[in-house]
């Protein structure tokens, strides 16, 4: 594996993990759909263009992302396949999406009327009904079924599919999540019509569906990126695709009574090392996580001090080689982990890695 470019703080991306995670959901509970693979916030901060081309050779139909600019990395990096913008975007840049042949979310009434306005060559829209979570869509059959008219009779626009979000999917108690999708079924069963993509599940309604036959497509987020905040009782391993690594920079005795760091926050009980970490809060290593530990040659190593803005501090069981290998979060230290002790989910912690923090990808994409 290639390290980092010129400091020695990177992010391991698993390509084949996220091909493998793809491969089995798609045996074990998406086999006769079509698989979004959902690549929004740089595909959850694992690079957008890299997981994309992954899983698109890995089986996916399609992708999604949350705004145009994302939606257009990909298609100038040459990606063909169909993709859909689940945010909402402005009408004045639907020849944008035109230009770029992105699918768009229509999602109420009053943008709708702006978007008229557009003339163009058409644009694909899926239309967004909000079966509960309250975000975006339209609320009622009546709503949707005056959007459904209106772009059916617009020669510029394509109405390629209908969709909602699950709120609670992640909960156990799937009785939210059910009702969101009945609500979602009587929709179809009023308008009576079929679209090219029906959908309404991410991860964990995927699993949790699986013997839904109303949709023909998922959007698949979190679990293709191998992590699950939430238990699971799957068929297969899920593999996580993300690690984050550093090295030790210097290594210094200290003594008992020394402090660290700034504030003086810590004081070392007893004699012995510890060492400096090339990876602080600019790098999404948040001061939050001073307490919690770090994995260095087989023993889990306390940060102690306040975390700095590019570096921390680790109490060392014993000597340890300037550049030994640091875990932050992989194999011996999962993600979950480090998002169930800060209180946050692992979505919000890899999204937290700060673009500073090179991504190395390993075992590139299998043909
Ligand atoms: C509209 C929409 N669909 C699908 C997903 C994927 O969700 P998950 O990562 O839980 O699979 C998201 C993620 O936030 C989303 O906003």
């Amino acid at each position: 594996m290639k390290s980092a470019i010129h400091r020695d703080t990177w992010l391991e991306i698993d390509i084949t993990a996220i091909q493998s995670n793809i491969k089995n959901i798609k045996k074990y509970y998406a086999k006769e759909k079509h698989v979004f693979a959902v690549v929004k916030a740089d595909a959850y901060h694992h690079g957008a263009v890299a997981v994309a081309q992954a899983a698109l050779i890995a089986g996916v139909h399609g992708l999604c992302v949350s705004n145009l600019d994302e939606g257009i990395e990909l298609r100038e990096a040459g990606i063909q396949a169909p993709i859909l913008v689940v945010g909402k975007i402005a009408p004045h840049y639907l020849a944008v999406a035109q230009k770029y042949m992105l699918q768009v979310t229509v999602s109420d009434w009053q943008w709708l009327e702006q978007a008229l306005a557009y003339s163009g060559k058409p644009v694909q829209v899926h239309l967004k009904y909000d079966s509960g979570m309250n975000r975006l869509g339209v609320k009622t059959h009546e709503e949707m079924q005056k959007l459904l008219m209106t772009l059916s009779n617009h020669e510029s626009f394509e109405i390629v599919g209908l969709f909602t979000h699950f709120a609670t999917s992640d909960d156990s108690d799937e009785t939210a999540m059910r009702e969101q999708y009945t609500k979602f079924i009587a929709l179809l069963d009023t308008i009576g019509m079929n679209f090219q993509y029906i959908h309404a599940s991410n991860s964990y309604g995927t699993i949790r569906l699986a013997d839904d036959e109303r949709t023909n497509s998922v959007r698949l987020g979190i679990l293709m990126y191998g992590c699950a905040d939430e238990p699971l009782d799957l068929p297969f391993t899920l593999q996580p695709a993300m690690g984050l690594y550093s090295r030790l920079l210097e290594v210094k005795q200290v003594r008992a009574g020394e402090k660290v760091g700034y504030g003086f926050t810590y004081t070392c009980t007893e004699d012995g090392y510890i060492g400096i970490v090339p990876i602080g809060y600019a790098d999404g290593w948040w001061r939050k996580n001073q307490g919690r530990y770090v994995f260095i040659q087989g023993y889990m190593c306390e940060i102690i001090g306040r975390i700095c803005m590019d570096q921390l501090m680790v109490r060392l069981p014993k000597l340890f080689a300037v550049m030994s290998l640091v875990e932050l979060f992989g194999p011996h230290i999962p993600i979950q982990t480090v998002a169930k002790e800060l209180g946050t989910i692992s979505y919000e912690v890899m999204c937290g890695i700060d673009m500073r923090v090179p991504k190395v990808f390993k075992n590139t994409t299998e043909k």
